[in-house]
């Protein structure tokens, strides 16, 4: 995995948008995988920022949320639909068919799962999956002990899920235990991985991720498979890491060199 480490939350969002937005001009069609939570916040209103100021085309984008609460309608305010059209969709050019979100108020979940993952194949598959982590080292809401071969699936969220998200439902009570979640054998499809984390909340997760074993108890370590992942981090998400001052030159070097490689 390449670790580029940023300053705070805000410089990391700033390099998560120009990864997406250099996507976005190499390829008008990309087809991309898109997190909700805290952390994208920062990037999404970098995206809408380059829409309205930069003329940056999204008409022939075609996104794939991640995950959503089980038992909610896509116009529930807690919904990731909503979170979606609050942050991006109400304000960049995604034509309306072109942004998938799983609907987690559909009858059959299982079928419908099944229809997602179709679409994300219809599609061409995912070029650019931007993921966060969760503090138990969940990815969407693959929890610890997810396969790490999975398509999209219906999943029941684990305690230290239910108490991080307890914010956007007031009360733990309140948080739906079902979501359908991407699985991990989608993201590990997808052709670049984007993983996002800041705060020192996320350090332990990160340290799993990123220097323990590829193991299903910390599902974001099956990037470390991956072909071509990216972990942006801030110093804070950094902390833990053993091996930081490598990673740190690392760094330097690949700055340095970026125009040649
Ligand atoms: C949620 C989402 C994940 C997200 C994670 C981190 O549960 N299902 O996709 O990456 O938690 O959220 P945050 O960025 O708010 O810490």
């Amino acid at each position: 995995m390449n670790i580029l480490i940023s300053p705070d939350l805000d410089s990391l969002s700033t390099r998560a948008s120009e990864i997406v937005i250099a996507a976005i001009r190499a390829k008008p069609d990309v087809v991309l995988g898109l997190p909700t939570g805290r952390t994208p916040l920062g990037l999404y209103e970098r995206l809408v920022h380059a829409h309205r100021e930069r003329g940056l085309d999204f008409s022939r984008v075609t996104t794939f949320n991640l995950d959503e609460y089980v038992g909610l309608s896509p116009d529930d305010p807690r919904s990731y639909h909503a979170y979606m059209r609050e942050h991006l969709l109400d304000h960049v050019n995604i034509p309306e068919g072109r942004a998938h979100i799983p609907d987690g108020s559909c009858e059959r979940p299982g079928e419908h799962c099944a229809e997602y993952e179709a679409g994300i194949r219809q599609a061409g598959g995912i070029d650019m999956q931007v993921l966060g982590i969760g503090v138990n080292g969940h990815l969407g809401f693959n929890e610890p002990g997810a396969s790490l071969a999975a398509g999209t699936h219906v999943t029941a969220l684990a305690p230290e899920t239910i108490q991080a998200n307890a914010y956007a439902f007031g009360t733990e009570e309140h948080v739906p235990h079902l979501a359908v979640t991407v699985g991990l054998g989608t993201i590990m499809h997808a052709r670049r991985c984007v993983l996002m984390a800041a705060g020192e909340a996320k350090a332990d997760a990160v340290r799993a991720a990123v220097e323990g074993p590829v193991t299903a108890s910390c599902p974001a370590s099956i990037l470390q498979m991956h072909p071509s992942a990216v972990a942006l981090l801030d110093e804070a998400a950094a902390c833990h890491l053993e091996r930081l001052d490598f990673y740190r030159h690392q760094q330097r070097t690949w700055e340095a060199l970026a125009d040649r490689l």
